[in-house]
């Protein structure tokens, strides 16, 4: 058995190695950051804080917990730090367990506008909870309609006002935000999951000055371990602690906790400030070609780490969706997943769109030859995508590229 999971990592180790990974959420963490993931700190239990913690044997780990918080603090210039929530969804469980009663009203923005399932669909303890009214954006412009939401403020008068994304291209205006926030007397809560990385590499504005909560992921454009962190202002921060634990989770992951710790240390590095801005290059880049290519973007293209290819517009490839252009693409080593656009009309399983990044690509070191020739690839695959040759010599090419640009790190 053991011998079977380990050939299977392995497998998993060989298909990240010879794909093109265009998934937006995922990215490759260096050696040190699976080192301390993979250390003996997961045999250590720790419920508590430093300090004040439920077991003995905790001397090491209290200064393992308390690097990672100072760490964070200095990463993204913040009063309080919260690195036990064990992901993007446990930490946003804790921001509302901290600071709504249920059935409070919260704005959010809708899924097939590219916010979060956390962020008020009825399907998760988000929606069922609380009382979420979406948000979405200009049916013209596809940015978020501001307009929109600061009526619907003044109409429901929520006690959060949640923003941030999974699938949305473009900065988002925190001053005006947290200007709506204020004049209803609601919570501004950022979800950075997403951006985090180019957050902390100043490569975009920071939530963190106008926000009273930020929550994140650590492993998407960050590049650390998968898990979750809560950031908030001083004076919320001991209510936050108490409703991630004892609230809502038992003993911290302290080996994930150190991998979080060398993750912020990695991006105070001036590399990491380079790979963040490569990122946004690349994705403009990317967006670009497929732009010049013939396809529509959503909002045109991007500032950050993701642009959304709109399968609706039919003239590049006949009738598609999402899931259609996902599987074809995997066929041929290129990664991608279907999302919704906004306003569509297929279900979250089929999709009329496709949403690509390039956090991971970009850690592999590719660059501008390198990803327009992705995405003419990409087009050349959906074209072709009856010529069983064609598709062969592509496939062929793919794999090529990757063994050119192996991932940096990779060591398990
Ligand atoms: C904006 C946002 N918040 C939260 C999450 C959830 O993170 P996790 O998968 O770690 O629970 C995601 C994940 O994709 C996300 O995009």
């Amino acid at each position: 058995m053991k011998n079977n999971l380990f050939n299977l990592i392995d497998l998993e180790k060989r298909r990240q190695a010879s794909t093109v990974n265009l998934i937006a959420s995922e990215n490759y963490a260096s050696s040190a950051v699976l080192a301390a993931t993979g250390s003996v700190l997961t045999n250590k239990y720790a419920e508590g804080y430093p300090g004040r913690r439920y077991y003995g044997g905790c001397e090491i780990v209290d200064q393992v917990e308390t690097y990672a918080i100072e760490a964070g603090k200095k990463l993204f210039k913040a009063d309080h730090v919260n690195v036990q929530a064990h992901s993007g969804a446990s930490a946003n469980f804790a921001v509302y367990f901290s600071f709504l009663k249920l059935g409070d009203t919260v704005l959010g923005m809708s899924l097939t506008a590219g916010g979060h399932l956390t962020h008020g669909h009825h399907i998760n303890f988000s929606g069922k909870f609380y009382n979420f009214i979406p948000y979405g954006v200009d049916q013209e412009s596809e940015r978020i309609n501001y307009d929109q939401l600061e009526q619907l403020a003044q109409q429901h008068k929520p006690k959060m006002i949640v923003a941030g994304a999974s699938a949305y291209a473009r900065l988002m205006d925190y001053e005006r935000l947290a200007k709506i926030a204020q004049s209803v007397n609601a919570l501004l809560f950022v979800d950075m999951a997403h951006i985090a990385g180019l957050v902390a590499a100043d490569i975009i504005p920071s939530p963190v000055p106008w926000a009273d909560i930020v929550s994140s992921t650590t492993h998407k454009t960050l590049r650390g371990p998968r898990g979750g962190m809560i950031i908030t202002k001083q004076a919320l921060g001991a209510t936050l602690d108490k409703s991630v634990m004892p609230g809502c989770q038992g003993g911290p992951l302290m080996h994930v906790i150190a991998a979080k710790a060398v993750a912020f240390d990695e991006a105070r590095h001036p590399s990491f400030k380079t790979y963040a801005n490569n990122v946004v290059t690349n994705a403009i880049t990317m967006a670009k070609t497929f732009s010049d290519l013939g396809y529509r973007l959503v909002t045109g293209g991007t500032d950050t780490h993701l642009f959304l290819l709109d399968l609706r517009d039919t003239k590049n490839h006949g009738t598609l969706t999402g899931k259609d252009v996902e599987e074809l693409l995997g066929k041929c080593g290129i990664i991608v997943n279907r999302n919704t656009v906004p306003f569509d009309t297929q279900s979250p399983l089929i999709t009329s769109g496709i949403r690509m990044g390039t956090p991971a690509l970009t850690t592999r070191g590719f660059g501008k030859k390198e990803v327009e020739q992705v995405a003419v690839w990409i087009d050349d695959i959906i074209r072709h995508r009856n010529d069983d040759n064609q598709l062969e010599t592509i496939t062929d090419n793919v794999k090529k590229l990757c063994e050119q640009f192996p991932i940096p790190t990779g060591t398990l």
